[in-house]
């Protein structure tokens, strides 16, 4: 049967992975949070993933604003990087897993989670960036496949916290139903305080951000339980990504290990984090 080996909560900044791509990540600027990735990534590389299933939102790349599903996952043999205004970046294409997707669509409708099917979908910096936080260096292809698992969190009104928690654990189950022998890793991405535009705009909250950090691991439920007013007050119309976290933190068990966190101010216009968890019961 297949397991979840790790979960894994990363922001997703683009210009993040444009440090990446243009050979920027030792300046002054950037050096900090990358040294901050170092081991998680050196423990992802010790324990790799056959496939990941990776919960973020589209901006507005792929799926238009006329049309929001609220929940969506992929459901293709193969993703391609998404061009969003400067070429696409310069990383592998993202080879999916149909057959998971399937299982996992089925067993998320049986669960009462209605979820949009995608066959055609280019993929942003809401999943690029994350598997290059992963992987730095993929070469010609990425180490694992990859099925993407959609939330909106773009559009009034989106999807609660509570919801996108019991979506995780629903998730969770259906990883744990699969009958092939995969290991699996969960991402939640985006976050931590940010906010875009507007008359807040640059809005950071580290305090908000810390309280989420330490409960991602040891009480999901209160974060489960905030309004999306919270969220959008506390950490910003963007920070709303957060709840996205939540997500991968239900497809784990109730007790896990935190192997390495990371928090930085400023990525951009956000506050960037990382934190990374063993989901196996031996460890
Ligand atoms: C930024 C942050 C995001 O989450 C995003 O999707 C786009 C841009 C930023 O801070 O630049
Ligand atoms: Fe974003």
């Amino acid at each position: 049967m297949a397991e979840v080996i790790w979960g894994l909560a990363t922001s997703h900044v683009p210009s993040i992975g444009a440090a990446m791509d243009n050979g920027k990540t030792d300046n002054e600027y950037w050096k900090p949070l990358f040294d901050g990735y170092r081991p998680a990534r050196e423990w992802m590389a010790q324990h790799r993933p056959d496939v990941a299933i990776i919960v973020y939102n589209d901006h507005a790349n792929a799926l238009d604003i006329d049309m929001v599903p609220t929940f969506a996952i992929g459901m293709a043999d193969k993703y391609r990087v998404a061009d969003e205004g400067f070429g696409p970046r310069p990383v592998p294409d993202v080879v999916g897993d149909p057959d998971l997707s399937f299982h996992l669509l089925q067993q998320l409708v049986d669960a009462g989670f209605d979820m949009t099917a995608i066959q055609n979908l280019d993929v942003d910096h809401g999943l690029t960036v994350p598997l290059s936080v992963y992987c730095p260096e993929p070469g010609d292809a990425w180490p694992c496949a990859v099925v993407p698992l959609l939330v909106n969190v773009l559009q009034y009104p989106q999807p609660t916290a509570a919801r996108c928690y019991e979506l995780g654990k629903a998730l969770g189950e259906a990883i744990r139903s699969y009958e092939r022998d995969v290991k699996v890793a969960v991402f939640g991405t985006g976050g931590m305080s940010h906010q875009l535009a507007g008359e807040r705009a640059g809005l950071i909250n580290p305090e908000f951000d810390r309280m989420f950090l330490d409960k991602i691991q040891t009480d999901p439920e209160y974060l489960a339980g905030l309004t999306r007013e919270d969220y959008i007050r506390d950490a910003g119309s963007e920070g709303f990504e957060l709840v996205m976290w939540l997500t991968m933190r239900g497809a784990l068990n109730e007790q896990i290990t935190r192997i390495h966190d990371v928090y930085h101010v400023p990525a951009s216009n956000t506050a960037a984090a990382l934190a990374l968890f063993d989901n196996r019961a031996e460890s």
